[in-house]
């Protein structure tokens, strides 16, 4: 069937959808955010307030609802990254059938409690593969084994018809029309059907189709002119993370969509920060990625009216630190410079004074490599503004330095340290309060009589500040002394506690 017969059988699905999709959920808000320099207005339709946390559930129940008895007495299966996984098993549970649900070996952990709490005993999860396209290849052989419905996650024209109700909402809330609609694509379900519904509605609307930079494969596949496979595909969006995209899909995106774009994880990151700052809400990566796009196309998008779907927010608690960190590299503020600096005592400190107040350092990663000279990677939060004014400062002190930002071993918070090097070490853990110039006074503190040899920082959003520091004496004498001149600085610090015996050794590698 061609796109254009292919868009008026969906047009007709979409209406016959809202007839049957409010039996198990409600339309879902349109927010707006207004930002200014330049002025644009964001609405973002919050799926993430849908039953599942996602906007799948209407396409799953959509498809479901038209199952015949028979083929509801014998269930039906499904492969999912996730979210579509939720929906099958709310719809199982309403139309009191059961699903046999293929998931990748990756899934986060509360898609699938998610799973389970919404189908209850209707569901059985089958973890296979690791990727979406292994599962959905396992689920497919089971569907063909044992004679059962297989409700695809995209390529259905009633699936499809499904997600398209949210384009339906968009357009009865009467806050149309929009100049540019952002369209996250995973196998391209939700956009081919928000495309279909958008365009013969706001028929000036331009439609930008937004992929993550290894998942582009509807672009990929409108460039061949038909579905190919992408030999790897990043799963940190792992909503949108589909090798293969639908022929359906593929026909009607590559029809309607104006525009292509990518978008990286890190910017996906500053998205989910935007989000959180601006609405209080913290969507999935997939669910971010149609705003990542607004922020980085902003300043062409001066006094336009923008639409994005905000399509999910089911994520593993423990993502958000990794997103946190990610985030200020998209939003290109943090930015890492390694430093030389003399090794001998004070030399850290003075770079520290050299530094203007106005930057927050968020990472600190140093251990002694060299008798002579050091070399601390420090990490800033700075503005473009800012960070001019860093490396004037530096070069006004003749410091050298170069930018590490996208280094692994600085990523990975590799730091490197020689302990034959470190003469008789103490290494503490310090609470320090979390304001501009607390280390550097506390090091102006400590420094006469001691020399750093190791300092291992990172800013946790917390009032107080952890570090592990590792400090190295001339003799003895000051080694022993070193509690005292601790007590003595008590102004620049909230507590310290020396590491254990065995902490010690293990650091120093005995
Ligand atoms: C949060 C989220 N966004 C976007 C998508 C992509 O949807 P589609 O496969 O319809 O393109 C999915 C798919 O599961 C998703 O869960």
């Amino acid at each position: 069937m061609e796109s254009e017969s292919l868009q008026r059988e969906l047009r007709q699905e979409i209406l016959h959808a809202r007839r049957r999709i409010y039996e198990v959920g409600e339309v879902t808000p349109l927010d707006s955010i207004t930002l200014r320099d330049p002025a644009l207005e964001i609405f973002v339709k919050r799926e993430d307030l849908s039953p599942i946390h996602a906007y799948k559930w209407r396409g799953a129940y959509n498809r479901m609802a038209q199952l015949s008895e028979k083929e509801l007495s014998v269930g039906v299966i499904t492969a999912s990254a996730g979210n579509h996984a939720q929906g099958v098993a709310l719809a199982a549970r309403k139309l009191g059938t059961r699903a046999i649900i293929y998931m990748p070996l990756s899934t986060p952990r509360m898609k699938q409690i998610a799973v389970r709490r919404h189908g209850g005993d209707h569901v059985e999860i089958r973890l296979h593969g690791d990727s979406y396209d292994q599962a959905s290849a396992a689920a497919h052989d089971c569907a063909a084994e044992e004679d059962l419905c297989y409700i695809h996650a995209y390529d259905d024209l009633a699936v499809m018809a499904g997600q398209g109700t949210l384009a339906d909402e968009i357009v009865m809330s009467g806050r149309g029309p929009f100049d540019v609609a952002y369209l996250q694509i995973g196998g391209g379900g939700m956009a081919a059907a928000t495309a279909t519904w958008l365009k013969v509605n706001f028929p000036g609307i331009h439609l930008v189709g937004v992929e993550g930079v290894h998942q582009a494969s509807m672009a990929a596949a409108v460039k061949a002119g038909h579905p190919v496979s992408l030999d790897h595909v990043d799963v940190f969006c792992d909503g949108t993370a589909v090798r293969k995209v639908g022929t359906l899909t593929h026909k009607i995106c590559a029809d309607l969509i104006d525009e292509w774009m990518t978008v990286t994880n890190d910017e996906v990151s500053a998205a989910i920060q935007f989000l959180w700052e601006q609405l209080r809400c913290i969507p999935e990566p997939s669910g971010a990625m149609g705003v990542a796009a607004i922020l980085k196309q902003r300043e062409q998008l001066a006094g336009k009216r923008v639409l994005s779907i905000l399509c999910g927010s089911n994520m593993d608690f423990e993502q958000l630190a990794n997103i946190a960190r990610r985030s200020a590299v998209g939003a290109a503020r943090r930015r890492y410079l390694r430093i030389q600096i003399p090794e001998k005592a004070g030399a850290m400190y003075g770079l520290l004074e050299t530094l203007p107040n106005s930057v927050s350092i968020m990472d600190f990663q140093y251990g002694k490599t060299d008798a002579n000279k050091a070399g601390p990677i420090i990490g800033f939060d700075v503005s473009p503004i800012e960070f001019d004014a860093l490396r004037d400062a530096l070069t006004g002190g003749h410091y050298e330095y170069q930018e590490v930002s996208a280094e692994s071993d600085v990523g990975f918070r590799l730091i490197h340290y020689d302990p034959k090097l470190m003469q008789i070490p103490t290494f503490i853990t310090l609470e320090f309060h979390e304001r501009p110039g607390a280390l550097a006074e506390f090091l102006k503190a400590v420094s006469p009589h001691s020399n750093l040899c190791y300092f291992n920082y990172v800013y946790s959003g917390e009032r107080v500040g952890r570090a592990l520091l590792g400090f190295e004496f001339a003799n003895h004498q000051d080694h022993d002394c070193f509690p005292q001149v601790l007590d003595s600085a008590r102004h620049a610090y909230r507590t310290y506690e020396p590491v254990s015996e065995s902490t010690l050794l293990r650091i120093i590698g005995i």
